[in-house]
């Protein structure tokens, strides 16, 4: 079992980029403090939401591993689907342009929307997300993310739940990617400039 003094190794990949723990130029948030925020989260939710049944969003992919991690710490009866949206590709800055690749499986109309992000940068997808799950009649949206990067908003967001603040620093693990790796690691942790291209 990985931890942050152990470092994990996932096995050479095929594609252009070779995730490497030597990518990763420091770690931010270990296993150990997202499992505890995100039992805080899930246990502040489930608090919140007593009685309202609510259907959560998870916004793929980057937030499959924190709404797997997060539904597990919901004591009450909720709902989970999932919407995927257009992602940077190998950028690692928003373009603004956000597209929906899946829509949900089910109706969200009359229910108590949690969408949960993986993290919070321009605010330009959430934007955009909000304005889509507004549009179908619901009781209510708020919105749970696991990281906010507050000092790169170019548009005002309201994010109800956030796990951790974090510096404006390209990050990747545990569910955040550059160019589809690092999903994997359990960590959440800074890629090194060198790997994307930048600064
Ligand atoms: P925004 O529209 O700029 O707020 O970007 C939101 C999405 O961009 C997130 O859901 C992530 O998928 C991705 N993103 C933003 N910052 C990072 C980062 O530091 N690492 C990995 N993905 C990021």
């Amino acid at each position: 079992m990985p931890t942050s003094s152990q470092p994990f190794r996932p096995h050479s990949l095929d594609g252009d980029v070779h995730p490497s723990e030597a990518d990763v130029e420091s770690i931010l948030l270990s296993p150990e403090q997202i499992a505890t925020r995100v039992a805080e989260m899930g246990a502040q939710i489930s608090h919140d939401y007593e009685g309202k049944d609510p259907v959560f969003i998870a916004v793929l992919v980057g937030a499959a591993i924190f709404s797997a991690d997060l539904l597990r710490q919901i004591t009450i009866p909720c709902s989970l689907d999932f919407m995927a949206i257009s992602s940077y590709g190998k950028e690692t800055r928003s373009s603004g342009v956000v597209r929906v690749m899946k829509d949900l499986d089910e109706s969200i109309e009359s229910r108590h929307v949690i969408i949960v992000e993986d993290i919070i940068d321009t605010g330009l997808t959430l934007n955009y997300l909000l304005d889509n799950i507004r549009n179908r009649n619901v009781a209510s949206v708020r919105v749970a993310a696991l990281l906010d990067k507050p000092s790169r908003r170019l548009t005002k967001v309201d994010v109800d739940y956030i796990g951790f603040e974090v510096p404006d620093e390209f990050v990747i693990g545990y569910g955040l990617d550059f160019a589809q790796r690092y999903r994997n690691f359990p960590y959440v942790g800074v890629l090194r400039p060198e790997v994307y291209g930048g600064k």
